[in-house]
């Protein structure tokens, strides 16, 4: 059977694609440089999907660790690639651990896939930061990239020019981008969720104070053109986005792509402010945050969320998850978590 590479895959989207891609049928071979997720993420896949998936542990910073591994597995039809460093605002302290870690890792993969012998279908985990600061709301697909406020935003619209460049070159690879929102929450079976060895995002760090791991959370601003002051994003759950992936790679390799190169808009297509956040966070959980206003964050934008209208008719992909089932599940993972 063909295998599906997924690279940053013990990672909090990859190892939930990873399970609801086992569970269409796919067989996964997942790499990862453990540098932000567990090993113990593959025992999470195996209780829910009862198969193991293959792993081995790389580093996609280093072209000859993937050189060898596409030696060694001439079964690859279909790559899924996740592995980056995540964190706005860390990107704009260490901006060169980020251009270093994120566009190597893209480039040598695609330069290793360019003298695959297979067809590929490649999808990419790229983000709404992508669009910079948009002048309309909701963001279309059809509105150009913009200018990324941060490093990592500017990873990852480097990282969508390298592949479709690529793409126009390499005919055996067909590529989509798909445009994440902010992903949150937990499989519901509760035997994986996020579960990073470091996190700077909104939800992770709420379920940690609820539980009383932290004292307290920062609300990063409350002087922002939007209803109550605090930024507006667009969450979207955890199983919703994995799903578009297997939908992604399907399309691609059913060829029912348009172009060799797409790119879409997931999210659930609606914005809730940091404190619209915790106050639905409280409504589920039971418990008191413990908040504190101060300062923005520098690299945050006022408001972002998505027009979700492509993926939709194209993709034929809906959210159907709302917002209090997101918090709810992230909850229960922070008191049920395996690792
Ligand atoms: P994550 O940190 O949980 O997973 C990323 C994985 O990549 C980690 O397991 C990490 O160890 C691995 N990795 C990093 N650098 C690597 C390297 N050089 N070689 C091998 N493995 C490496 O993050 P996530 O939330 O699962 O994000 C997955 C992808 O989605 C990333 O590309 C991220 O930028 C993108 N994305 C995430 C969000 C979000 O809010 N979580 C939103 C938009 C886009
Ligand atoms: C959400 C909101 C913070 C932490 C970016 C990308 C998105 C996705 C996630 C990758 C913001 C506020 C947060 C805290 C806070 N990733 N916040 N206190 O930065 O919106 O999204 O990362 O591509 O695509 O755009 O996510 O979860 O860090 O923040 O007040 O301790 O919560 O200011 O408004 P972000 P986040």
């Amino acid at each position: 059977m063909a295998k599906i590479l997924l690279t940053g895959a013990t990672g909090y989207i990859g190892s939930h694609t990873a399970v609801e891609l086992i569970q269409n049928g796919h067989e996964v071979l997942i790499i990862d440089n453990l540098s932000n997720s567990k090993i113990q993420a593959l025992d999470g896949i195996k209780r829910i999907t009862g198969i193991r998936p293959e792993f081995e542990q790389i580093d996609l910073r280093y072209k000859d660790q993937i050189l060898d591994l596409l030696s060694r597995h001439k079964d690859i039809e279909g790559v899924i690639h996740f592995a980056a460093f995540k964190f706005v605002s860390e990107s704009i302290q260490q901006p060169l651990k980020y251009y270093e870690n994120n566009l190597f890792s893209s480039i040598n993969l695609l330069s290793a896939l360019s003298n695959y012998n297979k067809p590929i279908s490649f999808v990419f985990s790229s983000s709404c930061t992508v669009y910079g600061i948009p002048d309309r709301l909701p963001v279309v697909e059809d509105m150009p990239m913009g200018e990324p406020t941060s490093p990592y935003g500017k990873t990852k619209m480097l990282s969508e020019y390298v592949i479709m460049d690529t793409v126009s070159q390499f005919p055996h690879i067909k590529a989509i981008s798909l445009r994440y929102f902010n992903p949150i929450g937990a499989h519901p079976s509760l035997e994986i969720g996020e579960s990073p060895l470091k996190t700077f995002n909104l939800v992770p760090i709420l379920t940690e104070v609820a539980i009383g791991k932290r004292k307290e959370i920062l609300v990063f601003g409350n002087d922002y053109p939007t209803p109550d002051g605090t930024p507006v994003r667009d969450y979207i759950y955890i199983q919703d986005l994995a799903r578009a992936h297997v939908i992604a790679y399907e399309r691609l390799k059913n060829k029912k792509n348009k172009k060799d190169y797409e790119y879409f808009n997931i999210g659930l297509g609606r914005g809730y402010s940091v404190l619209e956040v915790i106050k639905t966070f409280e409504k589920v959980s039971g418990r008191k945050i413990n908040y504190r206003i101060v300062d923005r964050r520098p690299g945050d934008i006022a408001a972002i969320y998505a027009d979700t209208k492509l993926a939709n008719n194209e993709l034929e992909w809906k959210p159907e998850h709302e917002l209090e089932f997101m918090l709810k599940t992230a909850w229960e993972w922070e008191i049920n978590k395996k690792f």
